[in-house]
């Protein structure tokens, strides 16, 4: 495995390359999660390519930018024993200018839910993975239906911009007891970790509803508030395919998103109905 630093040379060695690239975008602290994805990307294609880098520009002032897990020996490991052939660890300056070109997350899909707790965030998230891609030119890019309307914005953008990548969602791999994976769970208390365990408590009440009989949204995202107390809800949202607001949850065309806070942690899920 190598591992580069300077976007400038990655592009040159993987211009040199033969092959398909499989690319996984990382904040590291790296997970199951995250190694199912390398795992893919590593089976589908001829070079797999994984970046890790805490993106600054996706996170708001005041927000945990320098709290974030940084695990750079570990993570190394776990890429070197998945076989990942290239390890992109950029620094901040190398990524950014001081007045620069940047991308905007559009004005609806990018300013709700998650975005409306986080303006702008999505903005540093398109920006940063645009880069990447640019940098990487891979065949396919893997990233988590967890953080599923990142994934809707990413696969926007690409569409927008008419960028010749194809994107590869993939479904989110939880603890034993349900949790989805995350880097930010190291933040959890025990009390903490046992209260956040209502949040795929809520997503399994909202599907045994909707498999039992055809429900509202309303109904459903009562009952899922009601099973999510005592964490601090910052939306439950019930959604189509496209992201727009549903009024009666359609099986095969629905995505129910939940974010709630956990102690001070900010635990985002969802399941695709
Ligand atoms: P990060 O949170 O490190 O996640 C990297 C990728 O792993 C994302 O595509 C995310 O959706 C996926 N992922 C995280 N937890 C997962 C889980 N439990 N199961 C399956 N996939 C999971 O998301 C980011 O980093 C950043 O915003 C990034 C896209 C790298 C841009 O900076």
């Amino acid at each position: 495995m190598r591992v580069v630093h300077s976007p400038l040379e990655l592009q040159k060695l993987l211009k040199a390359e033969e092959g398909s690239i499989g690319f996984v975008p990382t904040m590291g602290a790296l997970h199951l999660g995250h190694r199912t994805l390398i795992d893919t990307a590593k089976k589908e294609n001829d070079i797999t390519v994984v970046s890790i880098f805490v993106n600054p520009t996706q996170f708001l002032a005041g927000e945990d930018l320098d709290a974030y897990p940084r695990k750079e020996e570990a993570d190394k490991k776990i890429c070197e024993l998945s076989g990942v052939d290239y390890l992109f660890y950029p620094s901040a300056e190398s990524m950014y200018g001081e007045d620069e070109v940047s991308l905007n997350a559009p004005n609806v899909r990018g300013y709700i839910m998650e975005g409306t707790s986080r303006p702008g965030h999505f903005s540093g998230v398109l920006t940063v993975v645009n880069k990447l891609l640019n940098i990487v030119k891979p065949t396919k890019a893997y990233f988590g239906k967890k953080d599923a309307q990142q994934l809707m914005l990413i696969e926007m953008m690409v569409a927008n911009l008419f960028m010749d990548v194809e994107i590869v969602p993939m479904d989110t791999v939880r603890e034993k007891d349900g949790l989805a994976m995350s880097s930010r769970n190291a933040y959890l208390n025990d009390k903490e970790r046992q209260e956040s365990l209502n949040i795929i408590k809520s997503l399994r009440i909202a599907t045994q509803m909707v498999m039992r009989k055809e429900c509202s949204s309303v109904e459903v995202r009562e009952a899922m508030l009601e099973a999510l107390a005592p964490l601090e809800v910052e939306y439950v949202t019930i959604v189509n395919r496209a992201f727009e607001p549903i009024e009666k949850v359609e099986i095969g065309n629905t995505i129910i998103l939940v974010e709630a806070i956990s102690g001070s942690t900010r635990l985002l899920d969802n399941i695709w109905i």
